[in-house]
């Protein structure tokens, strides 16, 4: 067997001061781990991807269970040496392994790959990826046998760093390739004698070094890649990274993102070419937007699907729900879900939607509640209308056919059924189903007092 890779995601994170491990924050929308997962099975097959679990092992592997991935459960977090110690029984009958942490995210397939084929080529027993970021403090230092040799003599903690170490620009990674037969040979020769009192795998280093064994460097050509996350601090730091990447890749497609510095958008997301992304938009998930549309200021749509020309204004809200063609939505919608806004469709300002199918070039503009609700094509619904779909106990549903008008002001108590071409007159409340052509009314008739303000005026004291 040729090449495995082995990702340490095991640590707490006692520096994140969170409840939740490390490895399952999230930037750009996914669980750090995912994003390494993802760059790892580019590289090598899903069964040859070793995960090496502990704290909160059961949340993070059902989190990651769907990549294909394997678990190795490091029952307690000794160190990073520890960790490949725990690992060795999976992967010694690899010729070789690569080592990633759970906790650098933003690193590239291209920059694995080229770890390993440097590490191969140089038959190295161990190649370390460093970087020169511009801030290296926190990191373990790579000392390099010479300046401008690419081999090492040792990694020194930032804790043990002595003056003249501190000086040194060139960080550890975290992320290797090792030999496993040098390696997994002296791997137990790793003492906790440091500020941790934990196995460190980066003293393997200095240990194959002093076996006679040859270690190199590889300095990755964007430091930003090889960026760690141990503070909330760090990871937002990478977060918008991520985002700013997210929206370059999207600009290439021909998306335009008015101030992308402003705008939420992760990973997962698509957008069609010619649509306008304005300022403080977040797009979340699954979400996938068509061709020429608009998404203004202000709108968090999330696992939603919209087609092309849709125009969402200012201030909306849309989840789990799809969006047809040319629609028309905002400003401050509430697309809760289940929606399905046909084709050339108008949802208006304070309309709130749930489980609801409305129907092509439809109509509901202002300040409604449509739930649990069928509602065919050309249809409209009147300002203020109300679907009751809720008796206490139970949820019931509305339908409303083709080319209705529903005045204003109305309340649909539910289960009701509306048929095509019924008018439903303003301000009723609507309690039987109405057959279609049929006009409805359900209010109380209108009854006139002539002169009664006049002569409440003369009664004034
Ligand atoms: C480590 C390196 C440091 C390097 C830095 C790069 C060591 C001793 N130091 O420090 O030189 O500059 O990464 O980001 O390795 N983990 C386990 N089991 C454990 C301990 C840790 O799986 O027992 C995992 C963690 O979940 C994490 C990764 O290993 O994903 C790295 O551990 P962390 O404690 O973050 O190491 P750093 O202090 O960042
Ligand atoms: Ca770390």
């Amino acid at each position: 067997m040729q090449l495995a890779i082995v990702i340490m995601a095991a640590g707490k994170g006692t520096r994140l001061k969170s409840k939740r491990a490390k490895v399952l924050h999230e930037i750009g929308g996914q669980s750090l781990l995912h994003h390494v997962i993802r760059a790892a099975s580019q590289i090598v097959a899903p069964q040859d991807i070793y995960v090496v679990i502990g704290h909160q092992a059961a949340q993070v592997e059902a989190a990651v269970k769907d990549t294909g991935v394997k678990f190795v459960h490091q029952e307690e977090q000794r160190g990073t040496g520890h960790a490949i110690q725990t690992a060795e029984n999976s992967v010694r009958d690899y010729e070789n392994i690569l080592v990633l942490s759970g906790d650098v995210p933003l690193l590239k397939s291209f920059t694995i790959a080229q770890l390993r084929d440097f590490h191969l080529e140089h038959r190295a027993a161990m190649t370390i990826l460093t970087a020169a970021p511009k801030d290296p403090t926190g990191y373990g230092r790579v000392l390099r046998k010479s300046a401008g040799s690419n081999e090492v003599t040792a990694i020194v903690e930032q804790k043990a760093l002595n003056t003249e170490q501190q000086k040194v620009g060139e960080i550890n990674s975290g992320i290797y390739a090792f030999r496993t037969g040098p390696l997994f040979s002296h791997l137990g020769e790793l003492k906790t004698e440091n500020a941790h009192q934990e196995l460190y795998l980066t003293d393997m280093a200095g240990l194959l070094v002093k076996a006679g064994e040859r270690v190199f460097a590889l300095q990755a050509a964007n430091a930003v890649e090889v960026l760690g996350a141990n503070t909330i601090a760090e990871m937002m730091d990478l977060d918008r990274e991520l985002r700013l990447e997210t929206a370059r890749r999207l600009m290439a497609q021909g998306v335009t993102i008015l101030r992308p510095d402003t705008t939420v958008i992760d990973t997962t997301v698509e957008i069609g070419a010619d649509t306008v992304i304005e300022p403080f938009v977040q797009l979340l998930g699954a979400t996938k937007i068509g061709e020429d549309c608009r998404i203004r200021s202000y709108t968090v749509i999330e696992h939603s699907t919209l087609a092309a020309n849709v125009l969402v204004r200012q201030g909306c809200v849309i989840t789990d729900s799809r969006i047809d063609a040319g629609a028309l939505i905002g400003p401050f919608t509430h697309v809760r879900p289940e929606t399905e806004i046909g084709e050339g469709a108008h949802v208006g300002n304070f309309v709130e939607t749930k489980k609801v199918k409305l129907g092509k070039g439809s109509k509901a503009n202002h300040l409604t509640y449509l739930g649990d609700a069928e509602i065919g094509s050309g249809t409209n619904i009147g300002a203020g209308t109300i679907t009751c779909n809720y008796d206490g106990v139970n949820k019931h549903r509305t339908l409303i056919g083709d080319g209705v008008f529903v005045g204003s002001d109305s309340t649909l108590v539910a289960p009701i059924s509306v048929g095509n071409g019924a008018y439903i007159a303003a301000g009723s409340a609507i309690t039987e189903d109405v057959p279609e052509d049929a006009l409805a009314l359900g209010r109380s008739r209108q009854v006139i007092k002539p002169g009664w303000a006049k002569t409440r005026r003369g009664k004034k004291v």
